[in-house]
This record gives C-alpha cells, structure tokens and sequence, in this order.
C-alpha cells in the first residue's frame, strides 16, 4: 500500500505546511517510510526541515526532465525541496500539454519506495495545486474556524472533482481537520458543525489546538515531536497521525 495526500487549502497562512512537517515526522516515527514533496515556491516546509532549496529541487525535475531525487532527513523520512524557481514552472508548465500530469510521471516511478507521499500545496488552486491532485490519492484539508474558510471549501470540492472527471479519477477528498480551534469559542464550533455537514465522516476527530510550540519548532529545524514532545501541539498532531494509521485498513480492503 502507497498512499499520495496532498495537504491542501487555497487559504494562505491556515496550518498547511506546520501540518505536512508533523504528519510526515510522525508517521515516519511510526515506523512508515515517508516522502515529503515541497510544490510551494516559498519553500516553507524546505526550510522547516533546514534543507537547501537547491538540492535536487522539485523545479530542477520538472524542467531538466530529471528523476526526482529525494533528499534523506532522517531516518524514514525524505524530502524533495522546493525554491523559488517553482513560481517560474507554473507559468512554464502553462504552455504544454499535459500540464497537469508532470508530478504524477515524476512519482510514479518511485511511488513503491514509499508508504507515504505527501504533498504540500501552495496557497491557490494554480496549476502546481492541480498537479498535485493529478498525482494523488486523497487530499486533506485543514481548516481554520472562521466563517468565510468554509465558503472557501465550496471551491476546493470543485476544482477536485474537476481533476476526478478528467485525469485522476482516484482522487478523493479524504479528511478534512479544524486548526487554531478552541472549543470554547461558539464561532469556532458552529464552523465544526458545518464543516461535518459538508464532510460528514470524513472530518476528523482530532481537532489542533492554537500552540505557540508549533509556531517555534520550524526555527529550530526540529519537528514538534523532537521541539516540545509534552506540548498540545505534539499530542493533537500525535492524534492525527493515528488516525491517518487507522484509515490504511480501509484503503487496504478497497484495493483487493
Ligand atoms: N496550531 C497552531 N498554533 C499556533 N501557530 C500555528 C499553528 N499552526 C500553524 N501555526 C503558525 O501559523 C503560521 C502559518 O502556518 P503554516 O503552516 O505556514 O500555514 P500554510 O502552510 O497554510 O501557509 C506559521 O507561522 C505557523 O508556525
Ligand atoms: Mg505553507
């Protein structure tokens, strides 16, 4: 089993890139070997890690027709950097035909080293989002509990359904989790509320508390295992990652 998630939300600023690092740093300790795919030119998750942007960047893939090279971590854990240069490639990538599918090839022939690849999205659905989606299996969303962030969701359905009906049919919107929520703000649990009507089942039980510990451990290159292990942050995202475990049995049974 190899399963690709893209973390996505068009939002900017919502938990995308905290939540890649934590996901993929814990499932890695959980003993699944991980690959991380940095597709934002801000290259936040890169420097996260303290990897180079220039190594074996995702940019130097798409545009030198190279093989992605993932860059070792630690142990489990690998990472395919990003730079800036990957602004250039959604303007590049405009003009050819298949232009969704460049991160798909690119993965395919590494898919089965992984048990997880995971994708993290810049904040727009341009043409490196719809590339992401075109290469993966499922795509999570975390959401921050404000009013107009689920008017906002509305959008994403649709441009993952557009990838469905043309060139990955396997795609699926397969968790969706609330970030910087405190359940004592009546805003934050009516946006829950309508946020399972959308999603039902799909939204996760796990909710991640606002932690300043997570905001801190990028400058330390540290994830918030290593960084603060008895914070809320590494309990909530400790939770996550289980339940991203559990839904392995499922996806297991589906592909028999
Ligand atoms: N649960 C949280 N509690 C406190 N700060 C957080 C939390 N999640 C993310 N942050 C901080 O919020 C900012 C935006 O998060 P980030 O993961 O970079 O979002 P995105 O990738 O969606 O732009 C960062 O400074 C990050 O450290
Ligand atoms: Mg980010």
């Amino acid at each position: 089993m190899s399963r690709v998630i893209s973390i996505s939300n068009h939002k900017g600023g919502v938990g995308k890139t905290t939540s890649v690092v934590n996901i993929g740093a814990g499932l890695a300790y959980k003993g699944r070997k991980v690959l991380l795919i940095d597709l934002d030119p801000q290259a936040n998750l890169t420097i996260s890690f303290g990897v180079s942007e220039s190594e074996h960047s995702v940019y130097d893939a798409f545009t030198n027709g190279q093989n992605l090279k993932p860059v070792n971590i630690r142990k489990n854990l690998d990472m395919i950097p990003a730079s800036a240069e990957l602004a250039a490639a959604e303007i590049e990538l405009n003009t050819e035909t298949n232009q969704e599918s460049n991160i798909a090839n690119l993965i395919k022939p590494i898919r089965n080293d992984y048990d997880y690849i995971i994708i993290d999205c810049p904040p727009s659905l341009g043409l490196l989002t719809l590339n992401a989606f075109a290469a993966s299996d499922e795509v999570i969303i975390p959401i921050q509990p404000h009013f107009l962030a689920v008017k906002g969701l509305a959008k994403i359905i649709e441009v993952v359904n557009g990838i469905k009906t043309s060139i990955n049919r396997k795609v699926e919107i397969s968790g969706v989790f609330v970030v910087m929520y405190d359940r004592r703000k009546i805003l934050h649990q009516d946006v829950l509320d309508t946020v399972i009507m959308y999603f039902d089942d799909r939204v996760f039980k796990t909710k991640i508390r606002e932690n300043i510990a997570l905001a801190e451990a990028p400058a330390a290159g540290q994830d918030i295992f290593e960084y603060a292990p008895e914070s809320n942050g590494a309990f909530d995202y400790g939770r996550i990652v289980l339940e991203i475990i559990a839904m392995e049995e499922k996806i297991g049974n589906k592909s028999e």
